[in-house]
């Protein structure tokens, strides 16, 4: 364990951009609670009705435009520009937030709303036009664009070079998820298991966060801020 870090992987979860006003998914009120999982987050939900799901996403990607990056965002991008050592930014969350926020290295591990798969070439694009009006993929022009989002029952990207970094890690940082989906769920046992120390900055504690060396409790707005402002000072 050290107390100056090297080597910080940070995890965040749609917590850090609840106070920019983007639902998150279990809290009360949140996007689960209004929609089902198996109808607008699976392949198999996909294939039942694209035009839901299509609607869903468009709608969500819609929103991103009346947000702002709030200062955990913020502060994250500042880490980034002036922390010495190795960082990894690690998200689950498909807003674009912390690229507006100051970041440019940020893993989607759960994919993007800014972009588009096509199911027929495999490649990824950016499209403005909404996806249920089944614009053509830019590189093969089927028409058969999907969001570029990980559903249930598929594989997060970039897991090698995630469990990489947590393996070299000496800081484990876990913001603003509630430890329930796994992969995610699991990096602070492997972090730990590498000799990271771990740490949490949640509104409340997580269903992981017995798992953590030191859990704090908090908006994010608040917490992320006052915590690099901490590491920078070192
Ligand atoms: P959740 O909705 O499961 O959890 C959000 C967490 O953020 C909760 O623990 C809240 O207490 C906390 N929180 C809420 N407001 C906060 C604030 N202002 N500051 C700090 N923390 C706050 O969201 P995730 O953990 O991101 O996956 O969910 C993980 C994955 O489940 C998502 O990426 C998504 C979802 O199903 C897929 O769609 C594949």
């Amino acid at each position: 364990m050290s107390d100056d870090p090297h080597s910080i992987v940070i995890l965040t979860g749609a917590g850090i951009s609840a106070e920019s006003g983007i639902d998150t998914f279990r809290d009360a009120g949140g996007l689960w609670e209004r929609h089902r999982v198996e109808d607008v987050a699976t392949p198999e939900g996909f294939a039942r009705d694209p035009d839901l799901v299509l609607g869903f996403y468009d709608m969500r990607r819609a929103a991103l435009a009346n947000v702002e990056p709030n200062a955990a965002h913020h502060a994250l991008g500042r880490l980034e520009r002036e922390f010495p050592g190795e960082l990894l930014l690690v998200t689950q969350n498909v807003d674009n937030l912390h690229e507006r926020g100051g970041a440019s290295n940020v893993v989607h591990m759960h994919g993007e709303l800014g972009t588009a798969l096509c199911a027929s070439c495999g490649k990824r694009s950016t499209i403005e036009a909404p996806l249920s009006d089944r614009p053509p993929c830019p590189a093969c022009e089927a028409r058969s664009l999907r969001p570029d989002v990980v559903w249930f029952g598929e594989m997060p990207y970039q897991m090698e070079r995630i469990y990489e970094a947590l393996g070299r890690a000496d800081l484990f940082v876990s913001i603003g998820t509630s430890g329930a989906v796994y992969p995610a769920a699991g990096f602070v046992q492997e972090a730990k298991a590498a000799g990271a120390r771990t740490l949490e900055l949640n509104l409340e504690p997580s269903e992981g966060s017995h798992w953590f060396d030191e859990s704090r409790n908090g908006p994010a707005g608040t917490l992320v801020p006052g915590w690099v402002e901490e590491v920078l000072a070192r």
